[in-house]
C-alpha cells in the first residue's frame, strides 16, 4: 500500500448511510480542494469545471459522477501544483482514485476515472488536432504518463468496458481550466453522486 494514500476518507465512508457517504466526500474535496490544481484554477474548481462539462452536455448520471471525482487520486495524495514535483512525478493518481472508489461507487464511474489518463495518450495517438490543443502542463505531463500508444495497447484500450466514456470524460478534462469561470457549487452534484453509489 502507498504509505502517502490518505485513509481516513474511506474510513470515515465506511458504514454509513448514501447521503452520509456523499456528505462526508464533498466536505472532504471542499476542504482539501482549496489548494491549485495548476496556474489557473484549485483542484475543487478543476472538478466542478469537469462536472458541469459533463451536465451541460446531458451526460449520464454516472458520467457526471466520474467527471466530478476523476482527480480524487490528486486529493488523496496531496498532489497540488505547490509541490515542485506535481506533474513531473507521476504516482498513478488515477489508479489511486480508482481503487479507492471501487469500494462504494459502480464500474460505470470508476472505470472512467481509472482510464482518463490512458486516454489522454490514445487522444494523442489518433487525433492530431488534440495534442496541439493540451495546455503546457498537459503536454508535459503527456510524456511522463508514457507518450503515443502501439497497436496493442490501443487494441487494449478499446476492449475495456467504458472506454468511451473514459474518453469524452478526458475531454471535459481537458475545457476545465477556466480561471475565473463561474460554475454550479459541488452541492449540486448531492443526488446525483449518491445515486451512483453502490
Ligand atoms: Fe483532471
Amino acid at each position: 500500500m502507498n504509505n502517502r494514500i490518505d485513509q481516513t476518507l474511506a474510513e470515515q465512508m465506511t458504514g454509513t448511510t448514501a447521503a452520509e457517504k456523499v456528505a462526508t466526500l464533498f466536505d472532504y474535496m471542499e476542504r482539501k480542494g482549496q489548494s491549485f490544481y495548476d496556474e489557473s484554477v484549485t483542484q475543487l474548481e478543476h472538478a466542478c469545471q469537469c462536472a458541469n462539462q459533463a451536465r451541460l452536455h446531458d451526460a449520464s448520471t454516472t458520467q457526471i459522477a466520474s467527471a466530478l471525482l476523476h482527480d480524487i487520486g490528486h486529493f488523496l495524495l496531496d498532489e497540488h501544483n505547490a509541490e515542485s514535483d506535481f506533474l513531473e512525478e507521476d504516482q498513478n493518481h488515477e489508479e489511486v482514485g480508482a481503487d479507492y472508489m471501487e469500494p462504494f461507487f459502480v464500474e460505470a464511474v470508476t472505470t472512467p476515472i481509472r482510464l482518463h489518463v490512458p486516454a489522454k495518450r490514445y487522444l494523442c495517438t489518433t487525433d492530431a488536432s488534440y495534442y496541439d490543443g493540451l495546455s503546457e502542463a498537459s503536454k508535459r505531463s503527456f510524456q511522463v504518463q508514457g507518450g503515443v500508444l502501439s497497436d496493442e495497447e490501443r487494441g487494449a484500450f478499446e476492449r475495456i468496458p467504458h472506454y468511451q466514456a473514459a474518453l469524452q470524460l478526458r475531454r471535459w478534462d481537458d475545457l476545465a481550466k477556466v480561471r475565473g469561470l463561474e460554475t454550479p457549487t459541488i452541492d449540486t452534484y448531492r443526488e446525483i453522486v449518491q445515486a451512483c453509489l453502490k
